[in-house]
């Protein structure tokens, strides 16, 4: 599921190219149309749906439907790849437990869409990226893995935001591949991949 400009997709698709990765992508989810991010899944064969919240009269139906479009490709694992909107009880209830995301700050500081740029303002000298598994709340469900990155005395929010991001793609890439071949187990607040 994506948003934005789709690095982290690119990096999945280059990895699901060797079959000895495990994972597939079977289909691109986005809320919004037009992004780059369903540019990439297209060019890939990927097929793709759009659910945009603007097309619904409420939030609760615009999860609803977003729940039933990811449905249609039958994912074992849904993996937001810079998804930027928050499910409801709907689509957790159907897909709850089976979805990650990627994080571009150590959670559980600095949740949110902000991450970086909050990260900054507090002027911690090591940030990094994080994978979850999705909960109800903000950025805080259980930790599957993280990676630090420094921060550099003259980053800003771009410059600290690309050198996480190129560790983040690895990282998702990784995890989602152990996930596929090796299994995750979610027990309270500890992962185990394997
Ligand atoms: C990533 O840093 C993600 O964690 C954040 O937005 C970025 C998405 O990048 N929420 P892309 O769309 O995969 O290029």
């Amino acid at each position: 599921m994506v948003s934005g400009t789709g690095s982290n997709l690119r990096a999945l698709l280059e990895a699901h190219d060797d079959p000895a990765y495990g994972a597939r992508v079977v289909g691109v989810v986005s809320d919004r149309p037009g992004i780059r991010a369903l540019e990439i899944a297209r060019e890939a064969g990927i097929p793709t749906a759009v659910v945009a919240l603007r097309d619904f009269e409420d939030r609760a139906a615009w999860d609803r439907a977003t729940a039933e479009a990811v449905g249609v490709f039958a994912p074992d694992l849904v993996v937001l790849a810079g998804f930027m909107k928050l499910f409801g009880p709907d689509f957790l209830a159907r897909w709850g437990g089976r979805i990650v995301n990627t994080h571009p700050a150590l959670l559980p500081s600095f949740p949110g869409a902000h991450g970086v740029r909050d990260a900054l303002a507090y002027g911690v000298k090591v940030s990094g990226c994080t994978v979850i598994v999705v909960d109800e709340g903000v950025d805080s469900g259980p930790i599957v893995a993280q990676v630090a990155v420094p921060v550099e005395a003259d980053d800003d929010e771009e410059s600290l935001h690309e050198r996480i991001k190129l560790v983040e793609r690895a990282l998702l890439v990784d995890v989602v591949g152990r996930i596929a071949r090796e299994g995750m187990t979610v027990d309270g607040r500890q992962v185990r991949l394997g």
